[in-house]
């Protein structure tokens, strides 16, 4: 699903790059890791996995596409199967909820039947049901990275990365936005997460991949944070990481309780895309498209109420695109 191969990441300007020689592959459902000291590479990563860069040697294939050879004009599309998720939130702040999870729907022209219950239901497996007609300033951070991660799985990626989603969060808030993760992972879909909370890695016994100074040093199975002298450990986040690991062990109980039920009632996929993960290593850049988007991209531009280029989200939400006329995939 995501292989680096041979991966060497160089900025401009710089000395020693920022990725060097990183080599592993990411199966379909993985929940992963990405760990290491500030500056190791993690970002880096993770922005060579949305094609936000192509890496200076090697390379990164995703869903089957590689990130170089992908074209620009293809890159919207080949976005609309990858959710993100930042520290920051990023939500639209003059926009409801809803209106932030419908937004990204309509900018890539899905109909209006499947915004209608695709909304919601996103709303429901962060557990914020009842939120949809609140404003991003009336809810806690928690919340508002919950809303944030419901705008990211709500075109039901394959995968979802998310760089530090837990970064401005306090430790009982992280533990509710790890259990949306798991809970998103354990559903079906392929999570990279990029963290330096130690107590979260340590508890989930999930797939770890540690970077030090750009170079891959450890790729474990059902790895912890583990005793790396490359982590900057502050004290106060090891406290903090303490306290998030005894509100996770709490909240990890509930999940067990709930999780079933709530995948299987709200997981399913009514619509399912019509082709997850694509060839591999095709010359096609042909990115999955489900019917009803490619049907709208084709005649009617999406009605646009926000000036997403202010915003700096064109590019990510497809809109960049969206006067194209040669749009949907060729094969
Ligand atoms: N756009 C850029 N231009 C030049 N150097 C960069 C750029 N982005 C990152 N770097 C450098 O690349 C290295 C890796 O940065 P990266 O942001 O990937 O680290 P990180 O592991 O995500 O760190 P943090 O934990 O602080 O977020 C660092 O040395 C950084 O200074
Ligand atoms: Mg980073």
């Amino acid at each position: 699903m995501i292989r680096f191969e041979k991966v060497t990441k160089r900025y401009r300007g710089t000395k020693r790059p920022a990725l060097d020689g990183i080599d592993f592959e990411v199966e379909r459902g993985e929940f992963v890791f990405l760990v290491g000291a500030s500056g190791s590479g993690k970002s880096s990563c993770l922005r060579l996995m949305m094609r936000e860069d192509i890496p200076s040697e090697g390379r990164v294939l995703v869903l089957g596409r590689d990130t170089r050879t992908l074209s620009d004009r293809r890159t919207p599309y080949f976005r609309r199967n990858i959710g993100t998720v930042f520290q920051d939130f990023r939500l639209l702040p003059t926009k409801t909820v809803s209106q932030n999870i419908s937004f990204a729907l309509k900018v890539i022209g899905r109909s209006r039947a499947f915004i209608k219950t695709a909304v919601p239901e996103a709303l429901e497996r962060v557990g914020l049901e009842s939120m949809g007609k609140r404003m991003p300033h009336e809810l806690s951070g928690g919340e508002q990275q919950r809303i944030a991660i419901a705008r990211a799985i709500v075109n039901r990626p394959a995968v979802v990365l998310a760089d530090e989603p837990t970064g401005n969060l306090d430790p009982t808030t992280s533990v509710e936005v790890m259990r949306v993760l798991e809970s998103i992972n354990a559903a079906g879909t392929t999570v990279v997460m990029a963290t330096h909370e130690a107590g979260f890695v340590d508890q989930m016994q999930r797939r770890v991949i540690e970077l030090s100074e750009g170079v891959l040093v450890r790729d474990e199975q059902r790895g912890s944070y583990g005793d790396t002298s490359a982590v900057r450990t502050l004290r106060p986040e090891a406290e903090r990481g303490a306290a998030a690991l005894a509100a996770l062990t709490a909240a990890q109980e509930v999940q067990r309780e709930t999780l079933t039920g709530l995948i299987s009632t709200s997981e399913r996929d009514p619509e399912p895309e019509a082709e997850p993960e694509p060839q591999a290593e095709t010359d096609s850049d042909a990115v999955t498209e489900s019917g009803d988007a490619l049907e709208t991209d084709r005649t009617t531009l999406p009605q646009i109420d926000v000036e997403v280029d202010e915003l700096g989200m064109a590019d990510r939400l497809g809109l960049a695109e969206s006067h194209d006329d040669e749009v949907g995939p060729t094969s």
